[in-house]
């Protein structure tokens, strides 16, 4: 059956695709697919038939990076697309991958219109960017990238088991990771496409935008000790109530972020001891986290609250401890490929909103590699992380389409 590929509904592919593999889920409401799982070996069964289908060569590397490789002419160099097949707990049915599928549908729908692109092409289903499972993330594109950490493979899921024993587990060899990185030359660029997770889209009546640059993290971990006592006898000015401290800090990382253009800052976990009514809490477990797209705001309002943490640590008597727990750089996205997508974006939907993003990306450790670019798709009610997570096909399809549109600018200004 030969279909006209230009009349083809992309999206309503794309949406039913991304249906059926959301099965691929832990029991329980929305998507569950934690890396190197049985949730995840049904995922790449199902991703190998859709690179399969766009006629790609697949295979997993050593990382568990599904890769569907689209050969080109001799030494043409590689252009990268993709995401991670990973969701948290919980999750939404579009988070990384809609990423993964919709490139593989645009190469599929170049080919059926019998495009050949100038280079080859790879698509990516990264095994873990949330790093829900383990304390780490990005081990795939930190794997091509040749950032990756071996150090990691000794961290621990909750339930005790190394991500080395997970990856052996899955039938993979951790100690290959070393050989994956790729040759700079040979690497073109990266182009990621993703759920916005946010509103700006939406309130902008927009189907796509085009990503400027991805914001920096930094996370942090506090243990305030305090002394507790009984409610009711221990007097007032004689306590070291621990979460007297940290609901002063809470209060101002929450100021500090509303008061700091393009800074957010969330304390995302907060635990206490002995947790009970009538009991002054002795200790307070809690993280920060500050994310923007300018690494030197983001530094500074962390030096800020570091000093702020040690000056009320110091007013209510407590021990403080703070200790640095992840750091990623914000990275700019090419300024070449976004023209390009942009171009290709204004094409297909005829304006093209520029944005940062707030959410951290396989993007964020590809831009080691190669030139980064980043597609975002409207996002419902800008929520995400959650069941009700959702991008309309009507949106995907035209995200095939500028994706399809960009590769045949690219290839247009880059043919080597
Ligand atoms: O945390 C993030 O921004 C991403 O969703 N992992
Ligand atoms: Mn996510
Ligand atoms: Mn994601």
């Amino acid at each position: 059956m030969t279909r006209n590929a230009s009349l083809t509904d992309w999206g309503k592919i794309a949406a039913d695709q991304l249906t059926y593999i959301a099965n691929a889920t832990e029991p329980g409401p929305g998507v569950t697919r934690l890396p190197f799982t049985p949730q995840h070996r049904q995922a790449i069964e199902i991703i190998t038939g859709w690179m399969e289908a766009a006629g790609m060569d697949v295979h997993l590397d050593a990382a568990g990076t599904l890769v569907g490789h689209m050969a080109g002419p001799e030494n043409s160099g590689i252009f990268y697309m993709g995401s991670h097949q990973d969701s948290v707990r919980e999750g939404g049915a579009f988070d990384g991958i809609m990423g993964v599928l919709l490139p593989i549908l645009a190469i599929q729908r170049l080919r059926e219109e019998g495009i050949s692109l100038p280079f080859a092409v790879e698509c990516l289903a990264f095994a873990d960017e949330e790093g829900i499972r383990f304390p780490t993330a990005l081990m795939g594109p930190r794997a091509l990238a040749g950032t990756f950490d071996p150090a990691v493979l000794e961290m621990q899921d909750q339930d005790g088991v190394t991500l080395r024993e997970a990856m052996e587990n899955f039938g993979l060899h951790p100690d290959d990771i070393q050989s994956l990185h790729r040759p700079r030359q040979e690497a073109l660029g990266y182009l990621e496409t993703h759920i916005e997770q946010g509103p700006i889209l939406e309130e902008a009546e927009q189907a796509l935008g085009v990503v400027t640059a991805i914001c920096g993290i930094e996370r942090h971990q506090i243990t305030l000790t305090g002394e507790t006592g009984h409610a009711g006898t221990l007097p007032m000015s004689s306590r070291r109530d621990a979460l007297v401290g940290a609901a002063a800090l809470v209060t101002e990382v929450n100021r500090l972020a509303n008061e700091t253009p393009e800074l957010r800052g969330t304390v995302g976990a907060l635990s206490l001891l002995p947790n009970v009514v009538n009991a002054v809490p002795r200790e307070v477990r809690m993280t920060i986290e500050l994310r923007a797209p300018d690494d030197r705001v983001r530094e500074n309002a962390g030096q800020h609250i570091h000093q702020f943490a040690t000056k009320i640590a110091k007013l209510h008597k407590l021990h403080l401890q703070i200790e640095g727990t992840y750091q990623q750089s914000a990275q700019k996205c090419d300024t070449a490929l976004k023209e390009c997508l942009t171009t290709a974006v204004k094409t297909t939907v005829g304006t093209a909103l520029l944005l940062p993003s707030g959410a951290t990306h396989d993007a964020s450790a590809m831009a080691d590699l190669c030139p980064i670019s980043m597609l975002f798709v409207r996002c419902q009610d800008g929520v995400s992380h959650v069941s009700d997570e959702y991008a309309s096909h009507e949106d995907m399809g035209k995200a095939v389409e500028a994706i399809s549109a960009f590769l045949k600018s690219y290839a247009g200004a880059n043919a080597r």
